[in-house]
């Protein structure tokens, strides 16, 4: 049925424009440094626009190094890749560094988070997902210990922006000396207070990556960056990305390398974007806290953040439909079915129902142990293995966080052009879903 025509939202116009989930939101200066670019004919992976947001990113969180890449996915990937050979020692170019290694990866997040442990070889472990910022759940990270004692790498997710606990689970990661990627890629602005001290994403972990996709808080159309302290892990990622070329006068390879640099075209976009970081992320609030109070009255949940120990930045606005609100509703591994009930709603409609109107919201990202790919991966949980925890005889089976938010939770368009009155009519819909 088309929910235009339901009686339900009468009165209601869809959008003239799109409201996106999250979209690009350029400036001007962005043209400026790649206007400049290409007058100066620094058409290249080298110029003076990857100099500057190198140096400008590097302050802002906080490290002494930033390694500007072509993609938040290429930064995950050769920081996965240095966090192997420092483990494991440097592999054969036709080996990944991870080969025959277990990594415990976050759960719910975008699948570039932990490809990379793949693309090295390497078996992800997956760690569910706690309640309080829907992220890698330091319990169930110890339990993982207890299972796979030998590992040592994790690799964690700030999902949605929201920092996740990273003072339990660093107390966890050194009990069992583990060393931590971090993929602040959906986080870049969010905070975290550590030891009593507020550190920005992206300098929490031994090696950090963030992402200027086009639906992240600023973009450059596409990059990312690989962050570090380390000079010589810098000087490492920098030379992998260029095609590991060694110190001789001809093409001399010792190592594997990749194609994997910022352009300096997109350094210029991202160049003009990083003066309004602040700003996107001020707006993403305000659209976070007038959902909030939109929405009080009816049985969602806003996604939740610590707000002692974190400062998220907004990124995405999420909710979860209160258990007892929940309409039935099904999905199978492409397709999904849901009925419609007096006060109650699911993901399922309400997707449905902002898409009607030409908006653009999205279900929870589906958690990694239950997608295809990695159905033959461990799953841990808070009380152990995540796998086969039913028993025919016996009734009752352990909680799996990740699959209850996936299947009660969505992305609310978070679009940081979104006008007011645009998010009145989108909190309108909402509510009429649920009459
Ligand atoms: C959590 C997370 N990690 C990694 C990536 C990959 O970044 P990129 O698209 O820049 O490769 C994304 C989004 O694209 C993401 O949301």
């Amino acid at each position: 049925m088309d929910l235009r025509s339901d009686p339900r939202f009468k009165g209601i116009e869809p959008f003239e424009k799109k409201v996106w989930l999250s979209s690009p939101t350029m400036h001007g200066e962005e043209q400026k440094w790649v206007d400049e670019a290409i007058q100066t004919n620094w058409v290249s992976t080298v110029g003076a626009n990857i100099n500057e947001v190198e140096k400008a990113i590097a302050e802002y969180i906080g490290v002494k190094h930033a390694v500007a890449l072509s993609a938040g996915t290429a930064a995950l990937h050769l920081a996965t890749r240095l966090a192997g050979e420092k483990l494991y020692g440097q592999a054969r170019p036709d080996e990944g560094t991870l080969a025959g290694r277990r990594v415990f990866c976050s759960d719910m997040t975008f699948d570039a988070t932990l490809n990379p442990v793949a693309y090295e070889d390497g078996e992800a472990v997956f760690i569910d997902t706690e309640r309080d910022t829907w992220n890698m759940d330091p319990k169930a990270l110890e339990k993982a210990f207890e299972t796979y004692p030998d590992v040592k790498l994790i690799v964690l997710a700030h999902l949605y922006g929201t920092p996740g606990k990273m003072e339990e689970i660093k107390a966890v990661a050194d009990a069992h000396g583990a060393i931590i990627i971090e993929d602040a890629a959906e986080s870049f602005g969010a905070k975290y207070k550590l030891g009593g001290k507020w550190v920005e994403t992206g300098a929490l972990g031994d090696y950090n990556c963030i992402s200027f996709n086009g639906n992240k808080i600023i973009t450059g159309s596409a990059g990312g960056m690989f962050l570090t302290d380390s000079l010589e892990d810098a000087n490492k990622v920098r030379k992998w990305s260029t095609q590991s070329r060694e110190d001789a006068p001809w093409y001399q390879h010792e190592e594997i390398g990749y194609n994997y640099r910022m352009s300096n075209i997109i350094a210029g976009i991202v160049r003009g974007q990083v003066p309004y970081l602040e700003e996107h992320i001020a707006q993403k609030k305000a659209i976070y806290e007038r959902y909030k109070a939109g929405l009080a009255d009816l049985p969602v949940k806003m996604n939740p953040f610590d707000a002692e120990k974190s400062v998220p930045n907004f990124w995405l606005s999420c909710i979860t439909i209160n258990e007892d609100a929940m309409a039935p509703f099904v999905r199978g591994e492409q397709d999904q079915l849901w009925k419609t009930e007096p006060g109650k709603s699911s993901p399922g409609e309400i997707l449905a129902a902002i898409a009607a109107f030409n908006a653009e919201g999205r279900p929870v990202w589906k958690p990694m142990h239950m997608q295809p790919i990695y159905r033959t991966h461990a799953f841990i949980t808070a009380e152990g293995n995540g796998r086969g925890r039913s028993n025919a005889y016996i009734a009752g089976s352990g909680a799996d966080v990740g699959a209850d938010i996936f299947r009660r939770g969505l992305c609310l368009p978070s679009d940081n052009k979104m006008t007011p009155a645009q998010q009145d009519i989108i909190i309108d819909i909402i509510h009429r879903c649920f009459e």
